[in-house]
C-alpha cells in the first residue's frame, strides 16, 4: 500500500463539525462589518514578492524569515504566498483607482501563510477577518476600529480581552527617538543578545520587542518613543483616547507596543487575551497613513486591523460556545425505482418553499434509511415506498419525541404541512 499523504506541517483542515463553527463565525462578522458599512474586497492569495518587501519592511521577521517566497517556474517571477493582507489591499485599491474614490471602507477574510513554528494558536496557514479604511485622516476612524472590535467581542459573548493601544508617531519623530534608542543600547552593549546586536542599526525599535528576559529591564528603562511626540501626534493619539472613554471601553497605553510590520504610524493598537497561552493576541493593526504612498499611489491616509480566526474560534469555545449544528428540516425515505424518481421530485419542491432536505443516497432497506434519518438530526422523515408513488403520496413522521403522529399526505400537501409544524414547534420553544 502506498504511504497516506499527510497535509503540511501547521496547515489545517477544517473538518465539517468545525467549518459550520466557522460558517457561524463568518456570518455574525459579516453583519457586524455591514453594520458599520465595511464592503468586501477579495485579492489574490499569491502577489509579487517585492510588495510584501516593500509594504512590510526588509527588516521584519515576516519579510526575513516567515515568507514562503517562491520563483514562477514558468516565467521567473518573484511571488509569495501573501502572509497578511493589508500590502494587497492597498496594491488593489491603487491599481483599481479607488483610492481615487477614498474614503473607502474595506474588508476580507482569508488564508495567510507564514513560515513560522507552529504551536496552539500559532499555523503555518491560518486565516484573518482584515478591516481596512483608506482616505480617512482623522483619530475618528482608529477610534471607532477600536471600538467595532469591542462590539465584536460582547456579540462574540467573549470577556477579558485588554485593548493595548500606542502611538508610533510620524516618521520624522520616530527617527529621533531611533537615533536617542541606538544610543541607548550602545550604552549597553553588553547587555544584547545575538538579534538585538543584528538588529541595533537596521531596526533597534524592534529590540524592545524581544522575549529574551535578560533584555526586559534594559528595555524596560530605554527612550520612550511618546516623549518624542510632537503636538500633532499626540493630539491624534489623545483624540483616539477620548473616543474610548466617552465609550466606556477601557484600554492600557503600552509603550511598547511596537507590531511587527515596518508600516505603522500614530496609533496602534492590539486586543490580548490571557486566556489562550502564549498566542493572546486575537486583533491588531493601526494607522499606515504612508503606505499608499509608498506602494505608488496618491498620498492616502488608511488605518486596519485584522483578526485572526483561529485564535477567535479557541477563544469562543474555550468560553463555552458551543456550535449548532444545523439539521436538516427533512430527511427524505425512500425505496424502489418510481419512489426514487417521486423522491427527487419531492425533494427539489419542498427545497423551492424553502424546507432544508438530506435526500437519502445510496440504498438499502427502509430500517437502515430510517436509522441514518434518526441520526441526522432531522426534524421530519418523508417516507416514500412504490405503493406511495402510485398514489402520489409520502408518509410524514415527526422524528421528535413529542411530534405529531405518522401520517400519509399527497406529496403536493407536504410542504404546508411541514412548515406548519415547524412554526409550531418553533413557538413551543
Ligand atoms: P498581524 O499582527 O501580523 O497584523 O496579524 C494580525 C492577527 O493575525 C494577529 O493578531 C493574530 O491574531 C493573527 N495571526 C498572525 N499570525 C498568525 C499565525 N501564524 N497563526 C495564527 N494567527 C496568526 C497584520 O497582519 C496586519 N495586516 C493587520 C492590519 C490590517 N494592520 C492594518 N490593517
Amino acid at each position: 500500500m502506498s504511504q497516506t499523504l499527510q497535509s503540511v506541517r501547521g496547515m489545517n483542515d477544517i473538518l465539517p463539525d468545525e467549518a459550520e463553527f466557522w460558517e457561524l463565525f463568518e456570518d455574525t462578522i459579516r453583519s457586524w462589518l455591514k453594520a458599520y458599512g465595511y464592503r468586501p474586497i477579495r485579492m489574490p492569495i499569491v502577489e509579487p514578492t517585492p510588495l510584501f518587501k516593500r509594504a512590510i519592511g526588509e527588516v521584519t521577521d515576516i519579510v526575513e524569515k516567515e515568507m514562503y517566497s517562491f520563483e514562477d517556474s514558468l516565467n521567473g517571477e518573484q511571488l509569495t504566498l501573501r502572509p497578511e493582507g493589508t500590502a494587497g489591499c492597498v496594491r488593489a485599491v491603487i491599481q483599481h483607482g479607488l483610492a481615487n474614490q477614498a474614503p473607502r471602507r474595506l474588508y476580507y477574510i482569508g488564508q495567510m501563510f507564514r513560515h513560522e513554528r507552529p504551536q496552539k494558536g500559532r499555523y503555518r496557514q491560518f486565516h484573518q477577518v482584515g478591516v481596512e479604511s483608506i482616505g480617512f485622516a482623522g483619530p475618528d476612524i482608529d477610534a471607532e476600529m477600536i471600538l467595532m472590535g469591542a462590539r465584536l467581542w460582547a456579540d462574540l459573548g467573549l470577556d477579558g480581552i485588554e485593548l493595548q493601544i500606542n502611538s508610533l508617531g510620524q516618521p520624522e519623530e520616530r527617527a529621533q527617538h531611533r537615533a536617542a534608542l541606538i544610543a541607548y543600547f550602545e550604552e549597553n552593549a553588553e547587555i544584547l543578545d545575538e538579534d538585538a546586536k543584528r538588529r541595533l542599526y537596521t531596526n533597534p525599535l524592534r529590540i524592545l520587542d524581544t522575549k529574551n528576559p535578560a533584555l526586559q529591564d534594559m528595555c524596560a528603562a530605554a527612550p520612550k518613543l511618546i516623549d518624542y511626540l510632537g503636538e500633532a501626534s499626540l493630539a491624534h493619539f489623545e483624540g483616539v483616547q477620548r473616543v474610548l472613554r466617552d465609550a466606556g471601553v477601557p484600554f492600557v497605553v503600552n509603550p511598547r507596543l511596537v507590531r511587527g510590520l515596518d508600516y505603522y504610524n500614530l496609533t496602534v493598537f492590539e486586543w490580548v487575551t490571557d486566556k489562550l497561552g502564549a498566542q493572546g493576541t486575537v486583533c491588531a493593526g493601526g494607522r499606515y497613513d504612508g503606505l499608499v504612498e509608498q506602494l505608488g499611489g496618491k498620498p492616502t491616509p488608511a488605518c486596519g486591523f485584522a483578526m485572526g480566526v483561529e485564535r477567535l474560534i479557541a477563544l469562543i469555545k474555550e468560553s463555552g460556545g458551543e456550535p449548532t449544528n444545523p439539521a436538516p428540516d427533512v430527511y427524505l425515505v425512500h425505496q424502489g425505482v418510481d419512489a426514487s424518481r417521486l423522491a427527487f421530485r419531492v425533494a427539489e419542491g419542498l427545497r423551492d418553499q424553502g424546507i432544508n432536505v438530506l435526500l437519502h443516497c445510496g440504498g438499502g432497506s427502509f430500517k437502515s434509511q430510517m436509522k441514518k434519518a434518526d441520526g441526522s438530526g432531522a426534524t421530519f422523515a418523508v417516507v416514500i415506498g412504490d405503493d406511495e408513488a402510485v398514489s402520489g403520496e409520502a408518509q410524514l413522521k415527526s422524528l421528535r419525541e413529542d411530534g405529531v403522529a405518522q401520517r400519509k399526505l399527497k406529496v403536493d400537501d407536504l410542504a404546508e404541512a411541514i412548515i406548519g409544524q415547524l412554526i409550531d414547534s418553533d413557538e413551543e420553544e
